[in-house]
């Protein structure tokens, strides 16, 4: 039988359960989560009880990595399904603060990016998010200084800022990025599919089956922009609205010419109606 996991929402009581749970001098990994948990969470749960003796998951919406006109308020939010799925994977303690004991009045502070925060993925369309995530991720490590902490690859540029944080200010945490978990058809599992229409959930897997096809090419020798032109037309012919379909150095997320350059990851997000989404994989 799976008991429900402790919930705290202070960071008093944090400090207290975190005392506890170090008895013995266990390690602890610390899985971040915004809620709406899906299977590939779950694998990240799984990858943090492989890493450490005892996972800490932080239930937190964090408002300040939304720009006003995104999707803060109608984000899906299902306390008692992830409650369940936690407590099925025999999770101890959920950090769960709620935006005043993250964000208390007059909070004034942010962390200042540059490297791979920079390189103009998702920071060209979303300019406010990884200072957002930088500044929550922080907070997140230092209230629950765990040993090491498990990120999603599929939010591939958000594990290399995260990285690059953890090392910059010496944070004494080793950030492990988990392989992304995909639908049957190839989707990569996101909180947002469920904002899919059934036509949309149809279209969607078009993008991991683009970014694979493009990845052959760039395998058989063919040069980056063929391989890139090829996946952006079919992308946009399925009926995406392309943000950006690109082949990265997998490291520094800066361009990179070709396969010999080094390792390579290729990265894309796009818009099916109203919903973003974005994917990668390694070329
Ligand atoms: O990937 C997410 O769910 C969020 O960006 C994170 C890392 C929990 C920070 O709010």
């Amino acid at each position: 039988m799976s008991r429900n996991p402790m919930v705290v929402r202070n960071v008093p009581a944090l400090r207290r359960a975190l005392d506890g749970l170090r008895a013995r001098k266990a390690t602890v990994a610390l899985v971040p989560t915004m809620g709406a948990l899906h299977d590939g969470h779950v694998s990240l749960v799984r990858l943090a009880k492989r890493r450490a003796g005892r996972v800490v998951v932080s239930i937190f919406v964090n408002p300040t990595q939304f720009a006003p006109t995104e999707d803060f308020g109608s984000y899906p939010r299902t306390w008692k399904a992830d409650i369940a799925k936690l407590a099925a994977e025999n999770v101890e303690l959920i950090w769960h603060p709620d935006v005043k004991n993250m964000y208390p009045e007059r909070f004034a502070t942010k962390i200042l990016l540059e490297g791979p925060a920079t390189v103009g993925l998702e920071d060209r369309f979303r300019p406010h998010f990884f200072g957002g995530v930088a500044t929550v991720v922080g907070k997140l490590f230092t209230q629950v200084r765990p040993d090491v902490a498990i990120f999603g690859e599929k939010d591939f540029q958000q594990l290399r800022v995260v990285t690059q944080m953890a090392r910059d200010l010496d944070l004494g945490v080793k950030v492990i990025g988990s392989r992304t978990v995909r639908e049957r058809d190839g989707l990569a599992m996101s909180s947002r599919n469920v904002y899919l229409s059934q036509d949309e959930r149809r279209i969607a897997p078009t993008l991991y089956k683009a970014m694979k096809e493009a990845a052959a090419r760039l395998r058989a020798g063919g040069d980056v922009e063929t391989a890139m032109a090829a996946g952006r037309t079919m992308i946009e012919n399925a009926g995406f609205a392309l943000d950006y379909l690109e082949a990265r150095h997998a490291e520094t997320l800066e361009p990179i010419g070709s396969l010999k350059e080094g390792p390579m990851r290729m990265l894309v997000a796009a818009k099916l109606g109203t919903t973003r989404l974005i994917d990668n994989i390694a070329v």
